[in-house]
């Protein structure tokens, strides 16, 4: 059955306050729904699998230069979008490809365990903030004191910032990041988000020259070298774009995946309970707290040639919205998906993507998650959340997330045990 929607109703406001019961909706419909002519996209793709084949097809692409240049885009003029085109989020196949398996050099698995003890520190310095700021029982933001903090500081410490520098970038990252959400923008964000790729494009020319000049064990001077063995393989702005999008890219998500992941479990004493007793668990609370309120709710692609999308035609240079937040939620794909179950096994939910621009940055994402809740859960058991709405589709979280904390740090056990 042919079904259409209008992309007003996924973007409107009961949408983003729940947009499962609008998924579930979707889901009875098949896989992909139509979109009215009006509309700037072709359809809505939701079932599990043809979201999953979209991402891996590569007659779909990102939307590249080539792409907003044919479609009358004006993007130059804008440095945040000079960025975000430059890097490897927009890149096309073989530039994709190029740009990609060198900063893949960088970030090996060896790299990325050998930071667990840094996000370890890093969390425990945090902890310690936020219990200072609640000792009183007052409530603290935990998006602002803890969430959004923790993922500037750790990719900081993985590029090699240096301490002193990262209290800068969370407000950078934060104004350049409001262009990735859909829908409109005010001029004074676009403005913000300018500026703010100007001062991150001059930080990044630094950090390199003195790391070109002066090595260390870091990321940044573990890419130059790989750079070096390849002259002429990345230019500049390619090089200064990944490492700013780096910081973007894993910013609010994994801010988004600690916020979301702490509400769902102060919601479920059972479940916080169970990991607090056993930290083992952590990695599949993980995933279970990705499929189920996964911090990236869509990506957009357009169809290179003419294609269908389980049954429905897309024509060639038409755009397609991939809700990867539905297809986590597709009956056909997870039994019972609408409950929260960390011991579910095959659970390949589709919160990172897949296909080629699978996200870069999984495995250190993944790696903070396991170290930061069971810590975060063992340092404030009887921790109490007060979540107000979310709004973003994009980027999914909380602006604000006020907590109550009850905290069992060192200085307030009993003198006598
Ligand atoms: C829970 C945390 C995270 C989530 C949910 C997430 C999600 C995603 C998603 C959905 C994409 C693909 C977008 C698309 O297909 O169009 C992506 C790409 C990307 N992510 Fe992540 N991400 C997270 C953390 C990180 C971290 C920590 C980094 C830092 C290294 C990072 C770096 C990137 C980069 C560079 C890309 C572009 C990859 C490409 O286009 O080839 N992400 N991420």
């Amino acid at each position: 059955m042919r079904v259409t929607i209008s992309l007003d109703e996924l973007l409107g406001d009961e949408v983003r306050r729940d947009p499962y019961p609008f998924y579930a909706r979707l889901h009875e419909a098949g896989e992909a729904v139509a979109l009215r002519p009006a509309d700037p996209h072709a359809l809505v793709v939701h079932g599990y699998d043809a979201v999953n084949r979209v991402l891996r097809d590569p007659v779909f692409r990102v939307l590249g230069a080539d792409y907003l240049d044919r479609v009358g885009v004006r993007w130059r003029e804008h440095q945040v979008i000079r960025i975000l085109q430059s890097s490897m989020l927009n890149a096309a196949e073989g530039d994709h490809l190029r740009v990609r398996h060198l900063f893949s050099q960088a970030l090996t698995p060896r790299r990325v365990a050998a930071l667990e003890p840094a996000i370890g520190r890093i969390a425990d310095g945090l902890l310690d903030g936020l219990a200072a700021d609640g000792a009183d029982g007052r409530p603290v933001d935990f998006m602002a004191r803890f969430a959004l903090r923790l993922p500037s500081d750790v990719i900081g410490e993985l590029l090699g910032v240096p301490e002193a520098d990262r209290e800068w970038f969370p407000s950078r990252v934060r104004a350049f990041d409001a262009v990735l959400e859909i829908g409109r923008r005010s001029m004074r964000e676009v403005r913000a988000a300018n500026v703010a790729a100007a001062e991150l494009t001059a930080y990044f020319t630094d950090l390199v020259a003195a790391r070109r000049a002066r090595p260390r064990d870091d990321f940044v001077s573990a890419l130059l070298r790989g750079l070096d063995a390849e002259p002429g393989r990345l230019t500049a702005d390619e090089l200064l774009a990944n490492l700013i999008i780096m910081y973007n890219a894993g910013f609010r998500t994994t801010a988004n995946l600690l916020g979301n992941g702490l509400v769902l479990l102060t919601e479920r004493p059972d479940a916080r309970d169970a990991l607090r007793a056993d930290p083992s668990l952590a990695a599949s609370y993980v995933e279970e707290i990705l499929r189920y309120e996964p911090p990236v709710h869509f990506a957009v692609r357009y169809a290179a040639a003419d294609t269908e999308v389980a049954g429905l035609p897309v024509a060639a240079g038409r755009t397609v919205v991939v809700l990867t937040g539905a297809a986590n939620r597709d009956p056909r794909r997870f039994p019972d998906p609408d409950r929260f179950d960390p011991s579910r096994t095959d659970n390949r939910h589709l919160a990172f993507s897949a296909g080629p621009h699978y996200c870069f940055g999984a495995t250190l994402a993944r790696a903070e998650g396991r170290l930061v809740l069971p810590r975060l859960l063992g340092r404030f058991p009887a921790l109490a959340a007060e979540p107000g709405p979310r709004r973003a589709l994009m980027l999914r979280g909380y602006d604000r997330l006020p907590v109550r904390l009850a905290d069992r740090a060192p200085c307030q056990t009993n003198p006598i045990e």
